[in-house]
């Protein structure tokens, strides 16, 4: 196992909320990490891999996952409060990646001259640096009632992968934080810092939704962005005004109508 990974033994030792199970080379932590939860599995465990074979994205698409240089991993949560939405949790682990990935470095006086400062939320669960994808958050739910209901949650980060190692038809629209930043990050530090900050606002989502849907419109911008956005009803443009206590994106479509979007392809027009 590389080395930068092997820290994460150290943060497990110090916390009571995860346990974390470390793959070489897996097939999508997502899949293997729902067949955990299945079988029983408690709420914190957390699968992490180097590599992945099968790596998933959003809308079916495969998600690119080489060894040894970026994040995937997938986080099961049980949550007792029901009502949940799908789309609240993927912007509170949007938030808690942004985060993490901001405080990498600690600006002497403002985090706004940090090189990472760049690094936002697109909704629903993409992570973008400036106008390319560094990231994305992909949740499954599975709900069975309060007691059998679950969500996985993963996570995928473009780290420590060099602009050419990335395929050639998806080079100019994506990168990664040494791409951006010309310095090799320790992953195992990252996770275990995007793995604190998630269970922080994992709490505050079951106390006070609200703070996570204002804190998230403070990393995204996505709100008061022109968009076009592909739902499953069709194309529609519009200006993103906010989002809801669910999650769901508010669009007030060129036609003045107003329309509510829980799951849509969202593209920011400039
Ligand atoms: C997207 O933007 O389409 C979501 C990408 C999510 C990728 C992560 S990598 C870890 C986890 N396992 C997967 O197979 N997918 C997610």
């Amino acid at each position: 196992m590389p080395r930068d990974l092997q820290s994460l033994a150290v943060f497990q030792e110090e916390t009571d909320f995860y346990r974390i199970h470390l793959y070489d080379v897996i097939g999508s932590t997502n899949d293997i990490l729902y067949r955990f939860a299945e079988d029983g599995h408690p709420e914190g465990t957390v699968i992490v891999a180097n590599a992945q074979e099968q790596g998933r994205g959003r809308l079916g698409r495969s998600w690119f996952s080489p060894p040894g240089v970026n994040i995937y991993l997938s986080i099961l949560l049980r949550p007792k409060a029901f009502g949940f939405q799908p789309t609240l949790i993927t912007i509170s682990a949007s938030l808690a990646v942004v985060e993490a990935i901001r405080g990498l470095e600690k600006p002497k006086f403002e985090i706004k001259d940090s090189k990472f400062y760049n690094v936002w939320s697109k909704w629903p669960n993409d992570i973008y640096f400036a106008d390319k994808k560094l990231g994305g958050i992909l949740t499954t739910a599975s709900l069975r009632g309060v007691e059998g209901s679950f969500f996985v949650i993963g996570i995928g980060v473009n780290v420590n992968m060099r602009r050419e190692d990335i395929p050639q038809d998806i080079r100019d629209n994506a990168t990664s934080l040494y791409i951006e930043g010309g310095d090799v990050t320790d992953r195992g530090r990252l996770i275990a810092s995007m793995l604190k900050s998630f269970q922080v606002y994992y709490i505050q989502l079951n106390k006070e939704p609200d703070t996570i849907v204002s804190s998230w419109c403070g990393i995204s911008k996505t709100i008061n962005s022109r968009v076009r956005a592909i739902t499953q009803r069709g194309e529609i443009h519009g200006i993103a005004t906010g989002i809801d206590e669910r999650g769901f994106l508010r669009v007030i479509q060129d036609s003045g109508e107003e329309i509510m979007l829980n799951s849509a392809e969202v593209v920011h027009l400039r």
